[in-house]
């Protein structure tokens, strides 16, 4: 089995700050690096999807890197919109490998690749599938790096949702040309699903005929609210990640479930019993 961890959307502010001055992000975010740590079998890698962090300050980044030092598994980052141009100076190991791969870059977990996807737009809350200036490098790179082992199952992973969650204000920012998208999984199968961000819930829908989830935060929720007038907003849900778990079972390209995972202590477990008594094995 492959576990793959996913966390999103953590808005580290500098230290002492709070995002919207009401969110404590960071001890939300150390609240995650305990609970991934304390996870058994523990995480083999752990994706962060973007919006690491709340402006884009290298001293934030400074800041996300500090509480995510006792982190066990690697950490691999991709951005969202918030993360602006200082991201990649401040993961080396992941600019190093976007250097080397072009685009985006690639993580290699047993026979599970995690293809990490950038879908910013400088300056723009919205994500695309097209490059910035509108050329197609981004989905060239995806489709070469996906042609080189078609039968090797991937989880990819970007931080803007290529649909519509409901949530407008949202939507409105979401992943722009998401049939472009589409159209280059068409040819690989072996995408098992897309995981994205930016929404702050737990999101599940298909995309491309494939499952499609968003991550929550370990901080704040965006409020569910399916009016298409409805105000933006957040609320204080419980805390959240992902857990993906891929294993060989038979097939082309075996099996991976997705699981959301409540962050915190929570009692239990407790063992089950049947009705006479006996403890369930
Ligand atoms: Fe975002």
């Amino acid at each position: 089995m492959i576990t793959v961890a996913q966390i999103s959307d953590t808005h580290i502010r500098r230290p002492g700050l709070k995002a919207y001055g009401r969110v404590d992000t960071a001890a939300h975010l150390a609240a995650a690096v305990s609970h991934l740590n304390s996870l058994r079998p523990a995480p083999d890698i752990v994706l962060a999807t973007g919006d690491l962090v709340d402006f884009g300050e290298a001293a934030e980044f400074a800041h996300f890197q500090r509480i995510v030092a006792p982190l066990a598994a690697p950490l691999w980052p991709i951005p969202g919109n918030h993360d602006g141009p200082a991201f990649w100076q401040a993961f080396p190991d992941a600019a190093a490998r976007r250097r080397a791969e072009g685009e985006g870059y690639l993580v290699e977990t047993g026979p599970l690749r995690v293809v990490l996807f950038d879908s910013t737009v400088p300056g723009a809350p919205f994500g695309d599938a097209l490059d910035p200036d509108g050329g197609s490098r981004r989905l060239d790179w995806l489709d070469t790096v996906l042609a080189a082992a078609p039968e090797r199952p991937v989880l990819l992973a970007l931080h803007h949702p290529p649909f519509a969650t409901g949530i407008a204000h949202m939507d409105r920012q979401n992943l722009r040309q998401p049939e472009r998208l589409a159209a280059v999984l068409e040819h690989h199968p072996q995408v098992l699903a897309v995981t994205c961000g930016h929404v702050h819930r737990s999101v599940a829908t298909q995309f491309a005929g494939r499952p499609a989830l968003i991550c929550p935060s370990p901080a704040h929720a965006v409020a569910l609210d399916l009016d298409p007038d409805g105000a933006p907003g957040f609320a204080m849900e419980p805390p959240g990640l992902l857990m993906h778990a891929w294993r060989d079972t038979g097939g082309r390209f075996g099996s991976l479930v997705s699981h959301v995972v409540p962050v915190g202590s929570f009692p239990g477990p407790f063992p089950f019993y049947a009705a006479d008594g006996s403890l369930l094995g």
